[in-house]
């Protein structure tokens, strides 16, 4: 075992104890280190030579943890400049943790780019359009709008969302099936409370929270496989107990794959068969960029299917304003539980949304983000074809994310140096249920939808110098 001091200007004490040999250890040591402070941004190290010295250990045990280091984003190691601890922008609370509800950060833990999935680019709101709405819709309001709501949320929205969603998304709705939410989650806790027994297919990758919010109602939760043609829904015929799946059949969440035709028909076809229902979250179905958009499975069968949108993507989650279209025998039972106690959506932004749509600016909106979108997506696919050609990426058809592939056991240290950089982005294997069957697929999923437009070159070239180099000859 060697010292456990080492001296370069400053002394500093590198613990080398604790388990897996003496590289680990000094990897542990000088993350901490770093991390804690005590390594200030922009140090210089002293040469792997010296340390190895100091410390009583082999030189290339040090150039080796000094590589890793480097690779991981911790340290910078430049010609002639020696290798010194890297530039420190970003705090380090996970943005995992600051979107879990409940959760908000303040800004002191805010990343310089943010490339996770989740929001769209918020700074993109219509405000000027949505005012001129708001007013419209306070200006025509009844005097009874401004007393509370009704469970089922107001007829105005119901109508012209019946419409909307006909015309844009495939979906047969009327507005008596319609049941307006304070965003999907709520709709999916009152769906799962609704099914009240047995247990709920989900996809083998999707949001923690989601089905957290499953197990809350008191359903168990069981992953259907997720491959390159979607989840395998013809698995859910072999399952006992499943009164619902979850699908996202427009654009996986997040693998970004659409449901091939024959898994969207062994979908409905288990639905029907058993008497079950698929949950249909369509959460970023309006946005599809190379094809017309795939229309909502909820239109192969409107009994058996139950269509769930929001305005989170395509206008703001802070509306807080989604929708449900249920089949026939789940709307009283819906409406019964949201009536006793459940929190309303506001009625003025219920109208005002209602004009905004029924004006034609939610149209003009969303052609005007998919061109933005599109325009950031095409940027990234170029930018990658040229500076990271080794790195392949999938899923951008459609949405706000793509999934770019990483080499094997790489994920973590990418996704953590990424963020010592100043660039918060989330690894694939953060959205794997644990309960699936182990999954061995490094990825990102870079959500090229959420940074600002003035920061969206930025944040890509930091995403470039994040990802790993190709091997010579790649
Ligand atoms: C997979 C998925 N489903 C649903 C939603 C919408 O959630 P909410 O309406 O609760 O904001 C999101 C986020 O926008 C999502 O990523």
């Amino acid at each position: 075992m060697g010292n456990s001091w080492a001296t370069f200007g400053r002394d500093l004490h590198l613990d080398l104890t604790g388990p897996g040999g003496l590289r680990a250890a000094l990897l542990r040591a000088l993350r901490d280190a770093v991390r804690s402070g005590r390594l200030a941004p922009g140090t210089r190290l002293p040469s792997s030579r010296s340390l190895a010295a100091d410390l009583g250990i082999a030189r290339n045990t040090v150039a080796d943890a000094y590589a890793e280091l480097v690779a991981e984003g911790w340290l910078s190691a430049r010609q002639g400049s020696g290798t010194r601890v890297a530039a420190r922008v970003l705090p380090r609370t996970t943005p995992a943790a600051r979107r879990t509800p409940g959760g908000p950060a303040g800004h002191a833990d805010r990343p310089r780019f943010d490339l996770t999935p989740g929001t769209p680019d918020v700074s993109a709101f219509p405000r000027t359009a949505w005012l001129a709405a708001a007013r419209r819709a306070l200006t025509a309001a009844p005097s009874e709008a401004f007393g509370y709501g009704t469970p089922s949320g107001r007829a105005e929205l119901r109508t012209v969302l019946a419409d909307y969603l006909a015309r844009a998304r495939g979906v047969r709705a009327d507005p008596d099936r319609i049941v307006i939410c304070a965003g999907f989650m709520q709709g999916l806790a009152l769906l799962s409370r609704a099914l009240g027994t047995g247990r709920l297919a989900v996809e083998s990758y999707g949001l923690d929270f989601h089905r957290a919010v499953i197990a809350r109602a008191g359903l168990g939760t069981v992953p259907l496989t997720v491959d390159e043609r979607g989840a395998r829904t013809e698995e859910l015929a072999a399952l006992d107990g499943v009164r619902a799946a979850l699908l996202t059949p427009a654009h996986q969440f997040p693998t970004g794959v659409p449901l091939h035709p024959d898994r969207r028909a062994a979908a409905v076809n288990w639905a029907r068969s058993t008497g079950g229902f698929i949950l249909e979250d369509d959460y970023d179905g309006e946005f599809r960029y190379d094809r017309q958009p795939v229309g909502a499975l909820q239109g192969l069968d409107a009994d058996h299917v139950v269509y769930l949108g929001t305005a989170s993507k395509s206008l703001a989650p802070a509306l807080r304003l989604s929708w449900m279209v249920l089949p026939d025998r789940l709307v009283d039972p819906v409406l019964a539980l949201k009536g006793t106690g459940e929190w309303q959506s506001g009625t003025l932004d219920q109208l005002t949304l209602a004009e905004f749509l029924s004006s034609g600016a939610y149209d003009s909106h969303l052609r005007g983000m998919r061109l933005r979108y599109r325009r950031r997506r095409d940027q990234l696919v170029a930018a990658l074809a040229d500076r990271a050609p080794h790195v392949h990426v999938s899923g951008i058809a459609a949405g706000l994310h793509a999934v770019l592939e990483l080499p094997s056991g790489t994920e973590q240290s990418i996704v953590q140096g990424a963020r010592w950089q100043g660039l918060a982005l989330e690894g694939l294997s953060r959205f794997h249920d644990p309960a699936a069957p182990p999954a061995s697929r490094d990825a990102l999923v870079v959500a090229y939808g959420t940074p600002p437009d003035h920061s969206f070159t930025h944040a890509l070239d930091a995403l470039l110098r994040a990802l790993p180099p190709g091997e010579p000859g790649e």
